[in-house]
């Protein structure tokens, strides 16, 4: 099951006096797994994943998905595939025509294409009103979430995405990134093309890396990491400062969720060794506890940095009692996102607001944008 690539050699004819654009590549891609293939301009990863639903045919080797030859039928219905600048290749008349091509392709007719089409279109926070308008009236991001409503009508079991947030503005990208976490939460197995790791890396379970027509890496972000790569996700990288400040946290984290949790270790472990120590009542405790930690930070070198803001969210903490202990471990959230300017770039939190406002039933909201 997955898609299969074995041994994959490709040139296009052009080429073939050179070196091939695809060198002997062998690699899977689970089924319901969210992969980010990544590389340079030129690597081959456009050339790779045309590969995946039969666009392109191998040269020699072998691409089968979910046991099936890439270039058959169904996986032209299991693969969906939004090309690089999608937006440029609508062509019908109308919206809906254009959401309804590919199931109509596959003799979906009547009520349940229009059931498909409307479906979709929520998917993508399109609303129905769009449908009569031409795609060329559209905004770019507009297009590009027709493109994808398009493709997604066909209800693939993959979706491959080609630089899917290219052009868009950094909240369209964020949106976009939450729209593909979602479709990935309903079993859909995800596969991105992406020059900007930093973006998709937080949703990753599985990263390519591609040299000059060759896989160099394949393996989890954390090990990517740990391996030494760059460019590094940016909450990795406050993690690495705070290190670097003397704290002791984990540097493979890619959510504002992980990093959170890591932090509160810092909060939780500090007192505890104090306990032991002391053995005092519980005030006394309290205020020794307050005092550890400060002080720890404080040895720590960490004085004016974020660590200290940090300590200084504990101290609330220590002040307000366990029953505004959420608001303040959310203070300490958006403390340490506003210190890297993560909170305004993390997709993670943009995908959750997301999910949120599509819950309320505010997709219309979204019309307006032009993601
Ligand atoms: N239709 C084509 N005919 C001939 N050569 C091509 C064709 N498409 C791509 N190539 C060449 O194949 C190589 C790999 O191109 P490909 O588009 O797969 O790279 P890429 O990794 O997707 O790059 P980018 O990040 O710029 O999209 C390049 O050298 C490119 O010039
Ligand atoms: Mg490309």
């Amino acid at each position: 099951m997955g898609i299969r690539v074995e041994n994959l050699s490709y040139s296009y004819s052009g080429n073939r006096k050179g070196k091939p654009v695809l060198g002997n590549i062998s690699l899977e891609i689970a089924r319901g797994e969210f992969a980010v293939i990544s590389g340079a301009a030129g690597a081959g990863k456009s050339t790779l994943i045309k590969h995946f639903n039969g666009i392109l045919r191998p040269e020699s080797g072998r691409v089968t998905v979910d046991g099936l030859d890439a270039h058959t039928r169904e996986v032209r219905r299991k693969v969906g595939m939004l090309f690089q600048h999608s937006q440029n290749q609508l062509f019908e008349e109308t919206v809906y025509k254009e959401v309804a091509f590919g199931p109509s392709n596959f003799g979906i007719r009547g009520e349940e294409l229009e059931k498909r089409v409307h479906e979709t279109l929520s998917l993508v926070h399109l609303d129905v009103g769009i449908l009569k308008r031409s795609p060329f009236s559209l905004s770019g991001g507009e297009k590009r979430r027709v493109a994808l409503a398009g493709i997604l009508a066909l209800r693939p079991n993959y979706l491959v995405l080609d630089e899917p947030t290219a052009g868009l503005d950094p909240e369209g990208r964020a949106k976009l990134l939450g729209r593909l976490q979602n479709i990935h939460g309903k079993g859909v197995g995800i596969v991105v093309v992406s020059h900007n790791l930093e973006e998709v890396l937080p949703f990753a379970q599985k990263l390519i890396s591609m040299e000059e027509g060759k896989v160099v890496f394949t393996g989890s972000p954390e090990e990517y990491l740990r391996a030494g790569h760059s460019p590094v996700p940016p909450l990795a990288r406050l993690m690495k400062e705070l290190n670097k400040k003397g704290a002791d946290l984990r540097e493979d984290i890619f959510t504002a969720e992980e990093a959170l949790k890591e932090l509160q270790k810092l909060r939780q472990e500090e007192p505890e060794k104090e306990k032991g120590i002391s053995g005092k009542g519980t005030a006394e405790t309290e205020v020794a506890e307050k005092g550890a930690t400060e002080t720890e930070i404080a040895e720590k070198g960490a004085t004016e940095t974020g660590i200290a803001e940090k300590g200084a969210a504990e101290t609330e903490i220590a002040e307000k009692g366990p029953t505004e202990k959420g608001a303040t471990e959310t203070e300490i959230a958006e403390k340490g996102a506003a210190e890297t300017e993560i909170a305004e770039k993390g997709p993670t939190e943009k995908g959750a607001t997301e999910t949120e406002i599509a819950e309320k039933g505010a997709a219309e909201k979204e019309t307006q944008d032009n993601a």
